[in-house]
């Protein structure tokens, strides 16, 4: 069974997995990297880390849309529920996890702020740890600095690390450098960088970091917007 990951610039991410269609992050409507629409989506569920802009995106539009299940903290879950009138969501806190009918996932901690776009409280920022149906797993940390708790959730064995690289916001090249070190994915896939000029980065000088460094433990894999990865 294949695992597809597209990636659609910034944080946006949909994983094809165990049949059904996950969308995380969507930021695509003014999110100047994206090259996919969002009427273009249909997902079954939409996974949001936490309440920022660039993250919470199209979000609500596509959940009126599609109806997908919202899956996210109690905070945000909350506020789709009682903002925008969508009853199908799916909370959960970190260190819990839950069998979805795709796979499970576990909202790992994020360093971060989560505050929604019309400054309601967002609850705590997350990451997720999803477990496909033929046993991988991916960790996309979202947006967080680096914490040593990271070497917790490499002892899990991780097929794919989705890790941001962009600085000022979230790590930066140096730091994500020394998340693999920690995790030890079989892949990491840099994410949130070269939206905007503040979050520029050389993602091949990054790459060849990681050669050096990692040797031959972790392979990177460097998407254009809109490219896919079967895992
Ligand atoms: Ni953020
Ligand atoms: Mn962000």
């Amino acid at each position: 069974m294949v695992t597809q990951i597209t990636w659609y610039g910034h944080a946006a991410i949909s994983i094809e997995t165990g049949g059904k269609r996950l969308l995380f992050d969507p930021y695509l409507t003014g999110n100047p990297a994206a090259t996919v629409k969002p009427d273009a989506l249909n997902p079954d569920y939409i996974l949001i880390s936490h309440g920022h802009g660039d993250h919470v995106g199209d979000a609500p539009d596509i959940a009126k849309r599609t109806n997908a299940m919202i899956i996210s903290n109690d905070e945000i879950c909350t506020w789709f529920e009682t903002k925008h009138g969508h009853a199908n969501v799916h909370s959960q806190h970190v260190g819990g996890g839950f069998n979805y009918d795709f796979g499970r996932v576990k909202l790992t901690p994020a360093l971060h702020g989560s505050a929604l776009p019309d400054g309601s409280n967002g609850g705590n920022p997350v990451g997720f740890l999803l477990y496909t149906q033929d046993g991988k797993k991916i960790y996309n940390a979202a947006d967080t600095g680096l914490f040593g708790d990271m070497k917790l959730i490499g002892e899990e064995g991780i097929d794919l690390a989705l890790l941001p690289i962009g600085d000022n916001y979230t790590m930066g090249p140096d730091d994500a450098l020394r998340a693999v070190k920690l995790i030890e994915p079989k892949v990491v896939i840099p994410i949130h960088y070269n939206t905007f000029d503040l979050i520029a980065q050389n993602a091949r000088a990054w790459a060849e970091r990681v050669r050096t460094a990692a040797q031959d433990r972790t392979r990177v894999v460097i998407l254009s917007p809109g490219e896919s990865f079967s895992l």
